[in-house]
């Protein structure tokens, strides 16, 4: 039995690193995150004001027209980054290139960058590289001389330093290295003696061929050629794969002879005091033992999704203590605070509809695999036959339905003004964006409940979107009662819910915000709600102009334009015919488009402003939105 079980784990283990790798694949035409932060990194060093309006958004999607300047792409990967004449400055990164696998070519031509080279050995499948007329320093890096299928290599005009490495890629048709600061013996490789002088030219101390100058023998020793070296970056990869294999394999080993051990204590101990463990569960009351059932033998295993991130055993779950966080959408949820490591929320999920387990695994990773900065992904799952749960981060700042409503009235409120306001609209449209751009079915509603307790906020504020795609997961009936895309005017007419759906949820969030009234279709059980969308429509008809915008962000005169404009917008996705609502994308673009002017006395001033005369808004408001409201 023990070698049997064995080797059922070593089965698991194979099928989830097969799993992962399917996976990986999948994902290819999909949104690459990692790229994304990459490029943004790169930005940031530039200082560049064209790049910082331009590089929003996402970077490409499949293979169509990519948004940002100057980048190409193939099946969604970044396959071209080529910035020329721009008068770039900044000091590169060694590790600029990071994430980007699939780069083939490479340009920075003619820009005012400075710093090191940087490392080659993220981009195996680099072209052509066109650094000319820059300043960069130091050496000429050999991780370039594992790049198998460089073709052109443009470095001429900078400030390198150093002797020149011994390329000897076959694939080399084009190198130049010359008005440098190189010197030594230029190696004697195939390719390098094929190239004409004029690539060498310009340097203080190069020697031997092609240049007319000989080397002295002091020069000739001083570099040998080392272009028999492999690529660092591929074999020091393969070890580390392996080694976390052989790491990964011992510490399941490792469980599973614990796991055994306990067996047998067990079995043990049951057949003497079986009373004891019942009674315990009884007396627990506050931790999450009881909670859980601890059928031994169904008894599935927490699966962390990131393999490198903290990871703990159900075991240590079981013994943290608990605090209910309420009742939830589809079953309750509970912070635990482990003995060790951060705080998580675990979400018990319930009313799903019949899955395998394999159907279930396939979902949750579907929504893990799910990376923006503004959404909130699970860190793990467990599945057993009676018990399903997803395990998150416990969010510091809680979340947007208590940061628009909480301790209204009293000493406690934080002041929530326009700016954050407008900012947490962008994070929110900016996630959705992405869920709708990365998920195609026509059928569902990518993110299906939208609504402001779904919106956590991390300690800096940053919006977290969480509780999207679970609307796969939930038996229909049920999410039809509590998921609110099912509340939009399609479903209640036509039982039809789409993108669309989502796109009316965020309208409404919007004017949540912008209103600080509850909406009733998302209220908690214990809040009165009103029908937000009719509510503003009528508000707008019949020009109750001053009482439709929160008294906390109405005082912020100079943002009142922006805030109009948000307002419109809401409207818009509001409508009740799907058609007549823009696609999320055409939304994120509107809403990064409103301009903060928001002076910093209105921030100060808030309290002593309360009073906002109904002329301020009556100019602008009503005949704006009407307007808008008529097309
Ligand atoms: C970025 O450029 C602006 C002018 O274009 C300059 O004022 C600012 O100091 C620069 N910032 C950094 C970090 O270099
Ligand atoms: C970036 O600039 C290119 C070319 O100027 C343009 O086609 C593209 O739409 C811009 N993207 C954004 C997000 O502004
Ligand atoms: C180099 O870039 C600058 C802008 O930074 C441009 O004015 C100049 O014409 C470019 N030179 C060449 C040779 O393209
Ligand atoms: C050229 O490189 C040498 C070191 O090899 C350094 O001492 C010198 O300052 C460099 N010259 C310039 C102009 O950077
Ligand atoms: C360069 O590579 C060729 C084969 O690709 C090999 O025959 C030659 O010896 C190499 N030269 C040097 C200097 O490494
Ligand atoms: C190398 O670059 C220099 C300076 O830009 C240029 O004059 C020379 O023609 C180039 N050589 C080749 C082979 O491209
Ligand atoms: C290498 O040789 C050149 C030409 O003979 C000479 O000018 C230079 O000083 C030598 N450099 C070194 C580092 O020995």
């Amino acid at each position: 039995m023990c070698s049997s079980k064995f080797f059922n784990y070593l089965l698991v283990i194979a099928l989830l690193l097969l799993y992962q790798h399917a996976t990986a694949e999948d994902s290819q035409d999909g949104f690459h995150g990692d790229e994304r932060d990459t490029l943004l990194a790169l930005k940031e060093g530039f200082n560049n004001s064209f790049l910082d309006g331009n590089w929003t958004g996402i970077q490409c999607y499949m293979n169509s027209t990519p948004n940002w300047y100057g980048i190409r792409c193939i099946n969604g990967r970044v396959t071209g980054v080529s910035l020329e004449n721009m008068g770039l400055v900044g000091k590169i990164k060694p590790d600029a290139l990071v994430n980007l696998a699939e780069l083939s070519i490479l340009s920075f031509k003619n820009n005012s960058i400075h710093g090191n080279l940087m490392e080659f050995s993220y981009n195996p499948k680099l072209k052509k590289i066109y650094l000319s007329g820059n300043r960069f320093d130091g050496e000429i890096p050999s991780s370039l001389l594992g790049l198998n299928f460089l073709e052109s290599l443009q470095l001429q005009e900078n400030n390198l330093a150093g002797s020149i490495p011994g390329f000897n890629q076959s694939s080399l048709r084009e190198f130049n290295v010359s008005y440098n600061n190189l010197s030594g013996k230029i190696p004697d490789t195939r390719i390098l003696q094929s190239i004409g002088l004029s690539s060498f030219v310009g340097n203080q101390d190069l020697c031997g061929a092609p240049t007319p100058t000989a080397c002295s023998s002091l020069n000739d020793s001083s570099d040998p050629p080392n272009s028999n070296k492999k690529n660092p970056f591929f074999s020091s990869t393969l070890v580390v794969v392996d080694v976390i294999v052989l790491v990964v394999l011992l510490i399941f080993f490792i469980i599973y002879y614990k796991k055994y051990k306990n067996l047998k204590k067990r079995m043990k101990r049951r057949n003497s005091v079986q009373v004891d463990e019942e009674k315990r569960d009884a007396i627990t009351n506050n931790s999450m033992e009881n909670s859980v059932p601890a059928g031994e033998e169904d008894r599935g295993k927490l699966v962390f999704f990131d393999k490198n991130g903290t990871h703990f055993e159900l075991e240590d779950l079981l013994k943290a203590s608990a605090e209910g966080l309420g009742k939830g959408n589809f079953g309750n949820c509970y912070k635990a605070m482990l003995e060790i490591g951060p705080a998580v929320v675990v979400k018990r999920l319930r009313d799903l509809k019949p899955l395998s387990s394999d159907e279930f695994v396939k979902y949750v990773h579907a929504i893990a695999d799910k990376k923006h900065p503004n959404l909130f992904p699970p860190l793990a799952y467990y599945y057993s036959k009676d018990e399903k749960l997803l395990l998150y981060k416990y969010a510091s700042n809680g979340n947007l339905y208590n940061r628009i409503h909480g301790e209204r009235g009293t000493r406690d409120r934080v002041q929530f003004g326009w700016r954050s306001r407008l900012s947490v609209a962008r994070g929110i449209a900016r996630a959705l964006e992405y869920l709708h751009l990365t998920i195609r079915s026509q059928t569902i509603a990518p993110h299906g409940n939208v609504k402001s307790s779904n919106v956590l906020l991390d300690e800096n504020d940053e919006v977290l979107v969480t509780d999207y795609g679970l609307i796969s997961l939930i038996a229909l009936p049920i999410a039809a009662q509590r998921m609110v895309s099912y509340k939009s005017p399609e479903y209640q007419g036509f039982k039809k819910v789409s993108k669309k759906s989502d796109v009316w949820s965020y309208g409404c969030l919007l004017l949540e915000l912008l209103t600080g009234r509850i909406a009733t279709h998302s209220a908690p059980q214990e809040a009165n709600g009103l029908d937000l969308c009719s509510w503003v429509n009528r508000a707008v008809r019949e020009e109750w102009t001053a009482e439709i915008f929160d008294v906390e962000i109405a005082a912020q005169r100079s943002a009142n334009h922006g805030m109009v404009r948000l307002m419109q917008i809401a409207m818009k996705c509001c409508e009740k015919s799907p058609e007549k609502r823009p696609e999320m994308a055409e939304v994120l673009r509107e809403v990064e488009a409103i301009k903060v002017v928001v002076d910093s006395e209105d921030e100060e001033d808030l309290s002593l402003d309360q009073s906002i005369t109904d002329d301020s808004l009556s100019a602008s408001t009503p005949s704006m939105l009407i307007a808008d409201e008529r097309r």
